[in-house]
């Protein structure tokens, strides 16, 4: 176990005020744990592994040496008819061709199935972990006003037809990322014997 006193703490390594702010509310809801936001631009590697991406990105973190555990996440979103496209170069299609790039790629589609996938590297007692959480869902006909990321467009199984933007904070309890947090926090409430 980690040796770590009374209040036990955990890091997040983004430079995503947004990602943290969901992740937080997990943190809160679900462990004793404190999430602390360490505030860092993370490198990537090209790879059509997000789980790879995240690791990566964790082993760039070593020469920090940060004193409390940590991890990071990596996420993207898949396209069925487009074969997976944008998945890892998720953000850079948003910089380039953007959300109404997206919704021109589909314009002729039928088929506007999609997945949204959050893969999580930890570093624990100086070993790495994965945990990854995903959600089904179909890419909207418009872009929705409110929302970050492709959340204006994505529209999730169970979310009442709604965009991710749309659902506002509801989008935390449902989203690839709480899955994987959901995860991340069983494993460290079982290390640290917290209980759930
Ligand atoms: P990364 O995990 O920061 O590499 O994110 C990849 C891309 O997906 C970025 O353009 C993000 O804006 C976008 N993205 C990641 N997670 C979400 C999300 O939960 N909602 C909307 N967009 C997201």
């Amino acid at each position: 176990m980690e040796n770590l006193p009374n209040s036990i703490e955990i890091g997040f390594v983004s430079s995503n005020v947004q990602k943290y702010k969901e992740i937080y509310k997990v943190f809160l809801q679900k462990s004793k744990i404190q999430l602390k936001f360490l505030n860092m631009i993370l490198s990537e590697i090209q790879s059509d592994s997000l789980e790879e991406i995240a690791k990566f990105s964790l082993k760039t973190c070593f020469q920090k040496d940060f004193t409390i555990p940590y991890f990071v996440e990596d996420s993207g979103l898949f396209i069925e008819t487009l074969n997976g496209f944008p998945g890892p170069y998720s953000s850079y299609v948003l910089k380039t061709i953007g959300l109404w790039g997206i919704l021109k790629l589909l314009e002729e589609k039928d088929n506007r199935k999609a997945f949204f996938q959050s893969s999580i590297a930890l570093y624990f007692n100086k070993k790495i972990y994965l945990f990854t959480g995903r959600v089904n869902g179909i890419i909207s006909a418009s872009v929705s006003e409110s929302g970050w990321g492709y959340d204006p467009v994505f529209i999730p199984s169970k979310g009442d037809g709604k965009t991710f933007g749309e659902l506002g904070e509801k989008k935390y309890s449902l989203s690839h990322r709480y899955l994987a947090v959901c995860k991340l926090i069983s494993f460290l409430n079982e290390e640290y014997k917290l209980g759930s």
